[in-house]
């Protein structure tokens, strides 16, 4: 008789999958939606109306996020990954969680320094974070700038990342995160 066996590799919870992924697609948006912005100046003012609550809301799931993290569990690494890989890949994902904390309290912080109001939607204000001030203005715009550029090249890294562990180590690490359980069948015995 011949046994089929189903792998079934430790995967993030359905709710981690679910962020991830949306807010994999909310951070790339929010790049092109920042760098459409500042290279052209025809559709300035939607983007920014655009630009604004995208952010906003990217800072309120990374917090969800964040305290998922902290009191749920992580899936055990693929036995592919050193120690030293581990260590990495877990310091980048730190690094992300940071950027994408900072990055949006920067933006908010800037426009406040610039005396702007900070629209989430028509009436709808959040609070400045600071008084206006022209030098903190000028800084937190550089600040935003740099830090955009450190996001998307941690953004990429990331993504290289495990796209090498899944076409050329071959070891599964995406399903780990996979939206849906895309099962292997492997059939044994004669
Ligand atoms: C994860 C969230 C965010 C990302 C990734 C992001 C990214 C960017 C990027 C890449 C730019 C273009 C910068 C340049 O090339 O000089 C930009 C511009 C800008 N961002 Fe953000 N941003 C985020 C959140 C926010 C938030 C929450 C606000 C405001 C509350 C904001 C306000 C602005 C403004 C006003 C500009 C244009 C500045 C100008 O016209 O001079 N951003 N953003």
């Amino acid at each position: 008789m011949t046994a089929v066996h189903v792998d079934r590799p430790p995967r993030f919870a359905a709710t981690v999958r679910l962020l991830h992924w949306a807010m994999a697609i909310m951070v790339i948006a929010q790049l092109v939606v920042g760098a459409l912005m500042v290279t052209t100046l025809d559709h300035y003012h939607l983007l920014r109306a655009v630009h604004v609550p995208l952010g906003v809301a990217i800072l309120a799931l990374v917090m969800v996020r964040i305290g998922n993290r902290l009191v749920g569990r992580t899936p055990a690494p693929p036995a592919t990954m050193r120690p030293v890989e581990r260590r990495a890949a877990t310091a980048s994902e730190y690094l992300l969680y940071g950027l994408l904390v900072i990055q949006p309290l920067t933006g908010w912080a800037m426009l406040s320094a610039g005396g702007y109001p900070i629209t989430l939607f028509q009436h709808l204000h959040l609070p400045p974070l600071l008084v206006p001030e022209p030098t903190a203005y000028a800084l937190l715009r550089q600040s935003h700038t740099m830090l955009g550029y450190l996001l998307f090249f941690t953004f990429t890294a990331h993504m290289c990342a495990v796209l090498f562990h899944t076409l050329v180590l071959r070891d599964g690490l995406l399903r780990r995160m996979a939206p849906s359980r895309t099962n292997r069948a492997r059939r044994t015995g004669p």
